[in-house]
Order: C-alpha cells, then sequence, then structure tokens
C-alpha cells in the first residue's frame, strides 16, 4: 500500500537492542540538542534478544589481561575467518566502551572488594566476561540504556516492523516504510524521510523452530538489505548455543538458555552414563569454542543414540547457583529440574548469526546511506563462529562508531515515497513450514541432499504469495528470504568450519575456501 503518512529525520536506528540503542544515544550525543534521531522498533523497547543475554560482555579488564590476549581468542574462535583489523577495533575499544557503559549506570556484578567480577565462557582462555544480575546481564544493559534514552529525549516509534529501504535518485539510502500497529496518526504503512538509516534489527534465530532467539527475531533487517541489493555475507554461519534445556522431543519456538557462564563457573557436560564426552575432545574440554562444544554434544547424541546430554553443575552447590544464576536456576525449576541436584539436560539450538549485512569499521554497508550495527552487521569481528560474549560488546562499539561516521544532515530532501510493493507477500503459515525445512536439513549437520531438499522445498513455498498485507506476512516473507539465501550460501560452502559442519565434506578446506561468500540479490523480492 501507498504510505498513509510520513516523518522526517535526520537519522533512522532500527531496532531497539544493544545495537540501536547505542547508536541512537550517541548520535544524539553528537547532535546539538539532542538532534533529530527517530527510534523505531517492531514490538516493544525491551522486546528483543538484548534482554535474554545471560552470560555477559567481554572484555580486557581484568589486570593482567589484554586486547592482544582477547584477540588471539577471538581469532581462534572465528576458524580463520575474522577481518584481524575490525577484531583489533573491538577489543581495543572494548574495555573502554564497557567503562562508559557503566558510567551510564549499568551495574554489573562486583567482588567484594568492589573489582568488577568477571567469568570464563567457551573460547576464552581467562576471566573477562563482565555479567550482572548473575545471568541477566542483558536485561540490565536494556534497562541502562532504555533510561538514558528516555533522559535523551529520543522519539520512539513502537510496534512498527521496518519494511523496506527508500532510495533516492542517486542511489542513496534516503528513509525507510514502516507497518505500525498503532492508533492515530501514525498507524498502518507509513515512511520515514532521513539522511541515514541504521539497521540493528537483531537476529533471525526464529528461521529455526527451536532457537534461543525471541519470536521478534526474523531477520527482518537482513531480508530488507537484501531486497535493497546490499551485500549480505557469511550467511552459513548460523551459530547454534551448545546448551538450552531440554524440553523434550520437538519443542518448539524460544527455548531456554543455559548460559556458557555455567561451565565457566566449572560445570561439566556428562552422557547418560555420566562420561565427561569433551575432555580429550579439545585442549578446553567444556570451554571450547562453541561450534567444538555443539559438535561434541551431537556428536555424542548420534553415538548413543539419546535425545540430549546432561550439564552436571550439581558440585556448584546450591549458595553459588542461587547467586550465580538465580534465571537459569528458577526456568529449570519451573520445568521440574533442579540443578542443585541433579544434572540439567541439555541439547544445541540455533542462537546466533555470525554473518549478516556487510560492513566496513565504521558500519557503513554497500549502499550508501545504510549502515547496519549488531546481530544484523558482518563487521568480520566473528568468523565463521563468534565468541561468547562478543556480541553485546560488537553493538556497543560499533554502535559509537556508526555514529562517529554519519555527517551531520540538513533535513531530508523532498522524495516522493512510492508505494510499497506487497504482491510477493507471502502466507504468513509459511513461517512455520520455513522452520521445519530449515530444522530438518540446515541444522547443525548439513549435506548436499538435504540442502538441495531444503533449497527446492523452500523454492515451492515462494509460490504462496497473495498474502493481505500484515505484519505476519512481511515476517514469513522476511524468514523465507533470509532462510533461501542461508540455504544458498551453506550449499556453496564445500567443507566443515566453524559452525557451518557439512557431513559429506568434514574437513577444513583452506585452499578453497578462506574467502567468503556475498549474496546480494537483483532487487525485488527473493
Ligand atoms: C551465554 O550466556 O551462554 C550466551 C553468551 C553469548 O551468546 O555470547
Amino acid at each position: 500500500p501507498a504510505p498513509g503518512w510520513t516523518v522526517d529525520t535526520d537519522v533512522v536506528v532500527v531496532g531497539s537492542g544493544i545495537a540501536g540503542l547505542v547508536t541512537a544515544l550517541a548520535v544524539a550525543g553528537r547532535r546539538a540538542g539532542g538532534g533529530r534521531v527517530l527510534l523505531v522498533t517492531k514490538a516493544l523497547l525491551d522486546a528483543g534478544s538484548t534482554r535474554w543475554a545471560q552470560g555477559g560482555i567481554a572484555a580486557a579488564l581484568a589486570p593482567g589481561d589484554s586486547p592482544e590476549a582477547h584477540l588471539a581468542d577471538t581469532l581462534t574462535a572465528g576458524v580463520g575467518l575474522c577481518d584481524a583489523a575490525a577484531v583489533r577495533t573491538l577489543v581495543t575499544e572494548g574495555p573502554d566502551a564497557v567503562r562508559r557503559l557503566i558510567d551510564l549506570g549499568t551495574d554489573f556484578d562486583r567482588e567484594a572488594d568492589g573489582a568488577l567480577a568477571l567469568t570464563r565462557e567457551g573460547g576464552h582462555h581467562r576471566r573477562r566476561i563482565a555479567h550482572a544480575g548473575g545471568d541477566a546481564t542483558g536485561a540490565e544493559i536494556s534497562r541502562a540504556l532504555l533510561a538514558a534514552r528516555k533522559q535523551a529525549g529520543i522519539e520512539v516509534i513502537e510496534h512498527a516492523l521496518v519494511l523496506d529501504l527508500l532510495l533516492d535518485g542517486a542511489g542513496r539510502a534516503a528513509g525507510i516504510t514502516l507497518h505500525v500497529m498503532g492508533e492515530g496518526q501514525r498507524d498502518g504503512v507509513g515512511a520515514v524521510r532521513a539522511n541515514a538509516v541504521v539497521l540493528a534489527t537483531g537476529g533471525l534465530g526464529q528461521v529455526f523452530s527451536a532457537t534461543t532467539n525471541p519470536e521478534v527475531s526474523t531477520g527482518d533487517g537482513v531480508a530488507l538489505a537484501l531486497r535493497a541489493g546490499a551485500a549480505v555475507t557469511d550467511l552459513e554461519f548460523v551459530q547454534f548455543h551448545p546448551t538450552v534445556l531440554w524440553l523434550g522431543e520437538g519443542a518448539g519456538g524460544q527455548q531456554p538458555l543455559i548460559s556458557e557462564a555455567v561451565r565457566g563457573e566449572g560445570a561439566h557436560l556428562v552422557d547418560a552414563s555420566g562420561e565427561r564426552f569433551m575432555v580429550g575432545r579439545h585442549d578446553l574440554a567444556e570451554l571450547a569454542p562453541r561450534d567444538v562444544v555443539a559438535k561434541g554434544i551431537m556428536s555424542r547424541m548420534r553415538e548413543t543414540g539419546a535425545s540430549c546430554v546432561f550439564l552436571d553443575g550439581r558440585h556448584l552447590g546450591a549458595p553459588t547457583w542461587e547467586r550465580r544464576f538465580p534465571t537459569i536456576l528458577a526456568k529449570c525449576r519451573d520445568h521440574g529440574i533442579d540443578p542443585v541436584t541433579e544434572p540439567i539436560p541439555v541439547v544445541p539450538a540455533a542462537h546466533y548469526a555470525s554473518g549478516g549485512v556487510r560492513t566496513d569499521a565504521w558500519g557503513r554497508t554497500s549502499v550508501p546511506g545504510l549502515y547496519a550495527c549488531g546481530e544484523t552487521a558482518c563487521t568480520g569481528v566473528h568468523g565463521a563462529n563468534r565468541l561468547a560474549s562478543n556480541s553485546l560488546l560488537e553493538g556497543l562499539v560499533f554502535g559509537e562508531r556508526i555514529a562517529a561516521a554519519i555527517p551531520v544532515g540538513p533535513d531530508p530532501s523532498p522524495l516522493d515515497v512510492p508505494a510499497d510493493d506487497d504482491g510477493g507477500l507471502l502466507q504468513p503459515e509459511v513461517r512455520e513450514d520455513v522452520q521445519r525445512i530449515m530444522t530438518t536439513y540446515v541444522g547443525v549437520l548439513r549435506n548436499a541432499q538435504g540442502l538441495e531438499t531444503a533449497e527446492r522445498e523452500l523454492a515451492a513455498l515462494g509460490d504462496k504469495t497473495g498474502a493481505e498485507p500484515c505484519v505476519e506476512a512481511w515476517e514469513a516473507t522476511n524468514l523465507h528470504a533470509v532462510a533461501t539465501a542461508i540455504v544458498a550460501a551453506a550449499r556453496r560452502r564445500e567443507e566443515t568450519r566453524g559452525s557451518h559442519w557439512r557431513e559429506d565434506h568434514p574437513d577444513r578446506d583452506d585452499a578453497r575456501w578462506l574467502g567468503h561468500l556475498v549474496t546480494r540479490s537483483a532487487g525485488g523480492r527473493l
């Protein structure tokens, strides 16, 4: 439909997780009197993934730690595909960025002497992960940033699903179209005209049936970027978190995360016979990088025919569970498992897109005026497998850099906003079909035959068009576009690297595959 309303602003930021909020705050801070920054978000301000983050935020903050050591762990986890310069930016700017987060009011956990309490997670050779509320780090960061947003007076439109990018005659980003479930003047499809657009729409975990991501993580930013012809890269590297609470065969939707920090504090992964199967598979055993642990779990499940493995943290004792992991403890108990007295049944589940909209070190995408930040982006810091707790840090560091990179502009020039082309909108029920296909054929274990089947079945789903414009139809369309792009990349990469595990190509192949797969649509819907 044609936009029913139009708003003009200097910068529009899409998404209200750590990446969007930090960018919006930093943009406002650089403009006298707050400037004109508009934050739009798909549901409520805190509905995205940030508030679900448990383990924490990684930075070289401990005496004796160094950005160099953090760099080395990040590069190792990324299995040869990280952009070393981008990682250096992340780890050297990270500690001060975390200190600014503290200055903003984030209340991280402290030791008795007042020093920051730091934990370990997979792939880190030392304790460098700051946390809050024990295992509620994202919720605390979100609280502090939302309070700062309010104080800065940054305008927000909630329940606003981003649809498409507006381009001016020179091919520059000039705004976005939105579908707003609002009241009064800003209801239905509208447009925001802006000099710069920042995509910070979070992840795409909902392309799978079982994920740690909330319902809203439907890859909207990546789908928009594909439609706009922006370069998207590394989509085959969808990271599976090794441990979510096993809720029984076929459990779908957002799954309860059991933070890596539980292993960081000493819990062990065991099979049904009590054997610690990660010992001997990697020097760091349970604290190996995430892809290695997820593969170890899947292998043991296949070897034994079991539906899950177990995380045994009984030896941590009740006081540690209550102080360090109150959220996880309560969630497990809600499901009838008491981690203090019994091992927790766990399985891997889709968790994080290491790839996304390709950017440079300042968040600039291949479309002038379009920036991307956080999980939506691919800055190059994650390579083939993101290091634990580097995601909040990425949003923090690169959000500030994007704000520095966006020129302060005059009012956007008048632009005729075209009617949104919703002829190709897919039926809402396509969402479940996409999830089934991706879970069956494109999960932790992949092979050519399964990927071909996925490609064929997804192509057939592409015929289910003609849906009435509504949020559910746009989400289904986005999930389908993103899934199609993931499968195409996963088919092409004929090797096993990081979180991309090809049974039919079990080895890493540096001679052929030390590059990145870039996906670009020819425009229009995929
Ligand atoms: C966790 O707490 O295990 C998740 C941390 C992350 O995804 O980096």
